[in-house]
């Protein structure tokens, strides 16, 4: 059940010259969020920009009501949002998103992300590792000036395999191929990625191939982001040109299993 509140920033960090991370109150919200669900925020009371822009939860602190998220300062929006002061109000509506990371039933999992679409799968990793699982980590980023969050990753994940695509730092190439890799050597029983959407096609062909089940969380581009607007509209699997089917991403999503949807 989602909910609206005005919740205090508490903590504001600088990852990078355009990423920020906010920690905000908001203890009700953080009690019924799962890894996988992302908030709306309202960046001004003003009537420009009117809609709310969808971020992740990145970390749920369920013990002090904490909840976190990082973003890149991309238009006029997160330009706003990134200047909010420590003890100011963030405007914010969640948990939002019916489908979320389901990764209970299996052991051996690989979680997959590149660039801004690491930070949803932190929780999950936290989650995931607090509960016994066996945690594979590949992240992506395109150089060493873009890497965020290594040793956040490493805390929460079994093994992190890190790679620049152009191998400026850590693994050199796309994280895919070292997933892949593990793949045929050893058993990965789910795979769970978020990222850029080319990252995210050849996941969904990788799983399908292989048979492993395999989630993705989608990052569409958003209006209402209450499942009115067909703003976010992907299409289904079995749609076709003469009974086209759609989900919306920001009800029945972000995250969807990769065999369900076209993308
Ligand atoms: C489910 C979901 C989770 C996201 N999580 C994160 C995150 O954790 N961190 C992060 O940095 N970014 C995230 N994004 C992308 C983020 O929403 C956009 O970068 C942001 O809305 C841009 O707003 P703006 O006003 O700065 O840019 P503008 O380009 O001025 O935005 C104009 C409009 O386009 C929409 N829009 C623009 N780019 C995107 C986009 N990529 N996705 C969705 N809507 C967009 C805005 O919401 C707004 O309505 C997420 C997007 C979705 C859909
Ligand atoms: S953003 Fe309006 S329906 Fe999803």
């Amino acid at each position: 059940m989602s909910e609206l509140l005005l919740a205090k920033l508490v903590k504001k960090e600088q990852l990078k010259p355009d990423i920020f991370k906010f920690s905000v109150k908001a203890p009700s919200i953080v009690k019924n969020s799962k890894p996988g669900n992302f908030i709306e925020i309202r960046v001004t009371d003003q009537t420009e920009p009117f809609l709310r822009r969808p971020i992740s939860i990145y970390n749920l602190d369920r013990e002090n009501g904490i909840l976190e998220f990082i973003f890149q300062v991309k238009g006029k929006g997160t330009q706003i949002l990134a200047k909010r002061e420590v003890g100011k109000q963030v405007d914010i509506i969640g948990p939002i998103g019916y489908g979320t990371f389901q990764y209970e039933n299996y052991k051996n999992i690989a979680i997959i992300g590149g660039g801004i679409g690491v930070f949803p799968l932190y929780e999950l990793a936290k989650c995931a590792k607090a509960d016994n699982k066996s945690v594979t980590t590949y992240l992506g980023f395109r150089s060493k000036d873009f890497v965020v969050l290594e040793e956040e990753f490493k805390k929460v994940s079994d093994n992190l395999i890190l790679t620049t695509d152009d191998g400026s730092y850590a693994k050199k190439g796309f994280a895919i191929n070292y997933l892949e890799k593990d793949i045929k050597a050893e058993k990965i029983d789910a795979i769970f990625a978020c990222g850029p959407l080319p990252m995210l096609k050849a996941v969904q062909k990788l799983a399908i191939e292989k048979d492993i089940p395999c989630q993705i969380s989608l990052e569409e581009k958003m209006a209402c982001g209450l499942g009115v607007c067909l703003g976010c509209a992907v299409k289904t699997a079995k749609s076709s040109k003469e009974n086209p089917e759609y989900w919306h991403v920001c009800k029945a999503g972000p995250v969807f299993n990769a065999k369900d949807v076209e993308i």
